[in-house]
């Protein structure tokens, strides 16, 4: 028997008609205590299926910290037939009910120490595609609010420049590390869209590709992300974490198992691994 909790929908952003950022604060007021990188169980009674509630797990975008609601960004999954969940969900407004599964899963857990016991001061590389960017909201919040002095990227891939849902956030974070220096809040931001040819896109300057295109070297050189840090991506620098579909896992794999990078999934007889992931599947 799955134990569902409560909430109250209390905001929502629509970003184009397929792409919203919500919010729900837990219906008895209490917030549980979560971890950054963490997703929970949201649940909608389907009224085509005699109001059944049917969940879907959705990565929580709002940090820890942030005790005041949680917060998801939610593709309206439509094809090849509508999404069950997320069709209702685009129904939802503030004030409606919604059930909730409390938060779970260590896939993204924040490494802070290593294999042997020592402080994990690896530069910290995120790479979130499309809504996968949701978890990496919540890690630059939450490194943000505890003073963390690591090295911290954030690299996301959309198709359109409409989708990067959390640009505004991340270019305020990324200022803020220019004008009070690396010292104190070490933070880049930068983007990638996929489908540059398109009009929609016809003002962007940035990188283009899907966003694994950040690991791609120029002809045998730094790669644009190397270039972006200033040297070359090592095992013992660097931490990647990634969020999106199995093509991004694989395709940023592509360029680091090279260099001798492995995933916590395969992670080395001494505990030790560079990369952590969590796919949609
Ligand atoms: C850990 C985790 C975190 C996640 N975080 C997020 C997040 O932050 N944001 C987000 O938007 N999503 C997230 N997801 C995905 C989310 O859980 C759902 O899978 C997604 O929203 C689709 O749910 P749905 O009920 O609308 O679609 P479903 O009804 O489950 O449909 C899924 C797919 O199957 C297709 N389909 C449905 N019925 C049929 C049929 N009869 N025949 C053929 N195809 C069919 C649909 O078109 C769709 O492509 C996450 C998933 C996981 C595992
Ligand atoms: N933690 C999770 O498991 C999780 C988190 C968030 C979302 N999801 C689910 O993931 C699904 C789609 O997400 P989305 O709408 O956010 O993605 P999206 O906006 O459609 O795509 C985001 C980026 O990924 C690229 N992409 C598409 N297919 C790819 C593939 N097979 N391999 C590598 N890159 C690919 C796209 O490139 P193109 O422009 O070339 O298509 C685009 O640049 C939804 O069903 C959503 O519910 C799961």
């Amino acid at each position: 028997m799955v134990l569902d909790n409560k909430g109250i929908v209390t905001y929502t952003q629509f970003l184009r008609e397929d792409l919203v950022i919500l919010r729900f604060v837990p219906e008895n007021g209490i917030m549980p205590e979560y971890r950054t990188g963490q997703f929970l169980t949201i649940g909608v009674p389907i009224p085509t299926e005699n109001f059944k509630t049917v969940r879907r797990a959705y990565s929580i975008a709002s940090h820890p910290e942030n005790r005041k609601y949680f917060e998801f960004v939610i593709r309206w999954v439509r094809k090849p037939l509508p999404g069950r969940v997320t069709t209702q969900l685009f129904y939802a407004s503030e004030g409606d009910q919604i059930f909730w599964g409390n938060p779970t899963g260590n896939a993204l857990a924040i490494s802070n120490t290593l294999s042997n016991g020592q402080p994990d001061k690896r530069r910290i590389i995120c790479v979130g595609g499309g809504t996968g960017i949701a978890p990496f909201v919540a890690y630059a919040q939450h490194l943000h609010a505890i003073g963390d002095k690591r090295e911290i990227i954030i690299l996301h891939g959309a198709s359109y420049v409409d989708e990067l849902s959390y640009k505004g956030l991340f270019t305020k974070l990324d200022d803020e590390s220019i004008d009070r220096g690396k010292d104190k809040w070490n933070f880049k931001y930068r983007a990638a869209i996929s489908r540059p040819k398109e009009w929609f896109n016809r003002s962007w300057k940035g990188q283009t590709g899907r966003v694994e295109a950040f690991f791609k070297s120029k002809s045998g050189g730094l790669s644009p992300i190397e270039e972006l840090v200033g040297e070359e991506l090592t095992k013992d620098n660097t931490i990647i974490y990634i969020c999106g579909y199995q093509g991004t896992i694989d395709g940023v794999m592509d360029f680091v198992k090279p260099k001798g990078f492995v995933t916590e999934h395969d992670k080395r007889e001494d505990g030790s691994f560079e990369v952590k992931y969590e796919s949609y599947g």
